[in-house]
């Protein structure tokens, strides 16, 4: 599938949601190194939080200000600060990974988790933990590394959904098209902040060129 990029948001356009890939030398230097077989975990774990700090900057980047006036040591100065709270979902386990660039950067944030694994055969999500904080007005950021069939965020997205937040994103590190037309077909639609768009899915239902397994990469299990 083709995705056009729109000029004036820099988001792909897909047929429901969209799609913003990372445009940066450095996003691209990770994600080759995290794709990189012979990376080990400490080195994969420190990769990891190096893309996700650049998904942090990039999926906050609408995010609401107030006007704030301070006094500098010389004057006055109407400024701006931060008005609307972030939650953050991380799909366990993997998307724990991508938590701390968010609170490093969000001292405020909320965190929820969703627990999801796929079964081995075939590739389906089963949900075993769901804890959240009150979503209800919140911007919720759903993490998860990698998005294949899109089984685990469709999953994660109907949970947060049903407790009504004011606005939702899914941030991943490396996504399959299949992955993403998966959460196009999600009503109401949401974007998806990705560092990478992979050519397809395996018939194992993993990413080519894909990094593996992501999670047995980062824990060395
Ligand atoms: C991985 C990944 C996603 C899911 C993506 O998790 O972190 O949650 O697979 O695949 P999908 O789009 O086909 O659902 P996994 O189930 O391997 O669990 P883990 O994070 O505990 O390793
Ligand atoms: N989960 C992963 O960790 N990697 C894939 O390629 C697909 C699902």
């Amino acid at each position: 599938m083709e995705y056009a990029r729109q000029p004036e948001t820099g988001f792909y356009n897909a047929p429901v949601s969209m799609l913003h890939l990372l445009n940066h030398p450095l996003a691209t230097h990770v994600v080759t190194h995290l794709r990189d077989r012979t990376t080990k975990p400490a080195t994969f774990r420190t990769l990891a939080y190096q893309i996700s700090l650049l998904l942090a900057l990039e999926a906050t980047r609408d995010l609401a200000t107030r006007e704030k006036t301070i006094q500098t040591p010389l004057e006055p100065h109407s400024g701006s600060v931060l008005s609307q709270p972030i939650v953050v979902v991380p799909i366990l386990r993997a998307g724990i990974s991508m938590v701390q660039p968010f609170t490093d950067l969000f001292p405020d944030v909320t965190i929820g988790y969703i627990g999801l694994e796929r079964d081995e055969e075939t590739a389906v999500a089963r949900s075993y933990y769901c804890k959240l904080p009150p979503l209800g007005s919140k911007k919720v950021l759903i993490l998860d590394p990698m998005l294949a069939t899109g089984g685990s965020a469709v999953q994660a997205i109907k949970l947060v959904n049903a407790h009504r937040p004011a606005d939702m994103r899914l941030v991943c590190i490396v996504c399959a098209p299949e992955g993403v037309r998966a959460v196009e077909e999600i009503d109401p639609p949401i974007g998806i902040v990705s560092a990478a768009l992979d050519r397809e899915l395996n018939t194992r239902k993993y990413i080519l060129p894909g990094l593996g397994d992501f999670g047995d990469r980062l824990y060395g299990t």
